[in-house]
């Protein structure tokens, strides 16, 4: 009997367990055993694993989060670490393992492969900032919530005549801030994509109001940068080399008030944005990305990881999803600014 491997790696998001359950279900149909490394990479060189039967994929499918939980490690950061990976993919007689995770995750499964393992990557972030994927899934989930937190807020802000700043997990593609700040009728949106100066932005608020308005919703996302300046929460930096991002919307709202003198609050949005159940989209998503993986895996197509280009599910090499972030693009971001002020 054939085992693959499944792990789960960087930030959660919504959508994961639809994968995994795919993934097994589709597995079982070869009559093949799937075992689940436990959070992320580290699972891998821990040898930290349990077999995914059906009994342990009954029920995930509308569950956020990952039932095998998830680290940001890096296993090239200790060459050990990469010899106990290939150790570990020997002792359990692994033929495949699929790996779900982003930019980072997926970036380690490119280099395991090319160091001779068989693996296949499922692209997998809220930030939806995958190339050669229209969409990953757990962007959806995070836009309806962030769009209904914005709805929200306008209520609030509306009734107590302020601005309100909200902040929008997004660190270098502002996916998240420009579609929810688009369905959310946000009056100005700031992404990381396209520095705007702080000026412009109470200028915009200043004129809106002179127009009558007696509110403002201003989406921030955390990686946007004011005059080229990032907001900088924490110096610290994870095991892929990310610095903590987060505390724009604060500085931004401080800004505001001060220059314009009207009273502002801030939301920051956080982890909400990456908890809770998957929307039908997302877990659709996954389920046939969770399948489509399977079976690259029988058609013997490593090194490649599966993506949604139209409505249809194909595969495209590691290598060249990973060459560069899929940003905002300009006319996308100039068809936004019809709407601001
Ligand atoms: O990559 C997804 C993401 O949610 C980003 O939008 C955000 O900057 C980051 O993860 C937060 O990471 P953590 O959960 O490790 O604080």
């Amino acid at each position: 009997m054939q085992k693959i491997g499944i792990m789960t790696g960087g930030g959660d998001c919504p959508g994961l367990n639809p994968v995994i359950r795919a993934v097994v279900k589709r597995a079982h149909l070869e009559e093949w055993q799937v075992i689940g490394f436990r959070n992320g990479w580290k699972g891998l060189i821990e040898n930290d694993r349990i077999l995914l039967d059906g009994k342990s994929v009954s029920g995930i499918l509308p569950k956020g989060g990952t039932i095998l939980g998830t680290s940001r490690t890096n296993p090239y950061k200790k060459p050990s670490d990469v010899e106990k990976i290939k150790q570990n993919f020997a002792s359990n007689e692994l033929s495949a393992l699929i790996a779900v995770g982003g930019e980072d995750t997926l970036g380690v499964a490119s280099k395991l492969f090319g160091e001779g393992l068989k693996v296949v990557g499922i692209p997998k972030t809220i930030d939806n900032d995958l190339s050669c994927t229209d969409y990953t899934f757990g962007f959806d989930t995070a836009l309806n919530i962030a769009t209904e937190c914005i709805d929200r807020l306008h209520t609030t802000a509306e009734s107590h005549n302020r601005v309100i700043v909200v902040e929008i997990m997004g660190r270098h593609a502002g996916w998240i801030a420009l579609q929810s700040g688009l369905a959310g009728g946000a009056d100005i949106i700031l992404i990381p994509e396209f520095p705007i100066d702080v000026d412009e932005v109470c200028n915009l608020i200043k004129k809106r109001h002179e127009r009558g308005k007696t509110f403002s919703i201003v989406a921030v996302a955390e990686g946007a940068k004011l005059s080229n300046h990032e907001i900088v929460l924490e110096q610290k930096l994870d095991e892929f080399g990310h610095v903590k991002l987060g505390g724009i919307g604060n500085v931004l709202g401080k800004l505001i008030e001060d220059k314009t003198g009207y009273e502002t609050r801030v939301t920051v949005l956080g982890h909400i944005q990456r908890g809770g159940s998957p929307t039908a989209f997302d877990r659709i998503l996954g389920t046939r990305f969770g399948v489509k993986a399977v079976e690259l895996i029988k058609q013997g197509k490593f090194g490649d990881m599966v993506s949604l280009q139209g409505n249809n599910v194909v595969s495209v090499p590691l290598s060249k999803a990973l060459g560069a972030l899929k940003l905002v693009p300009q006319d996308m971001y100039d068809m936004a600014k019809v709407f601001f002020g």
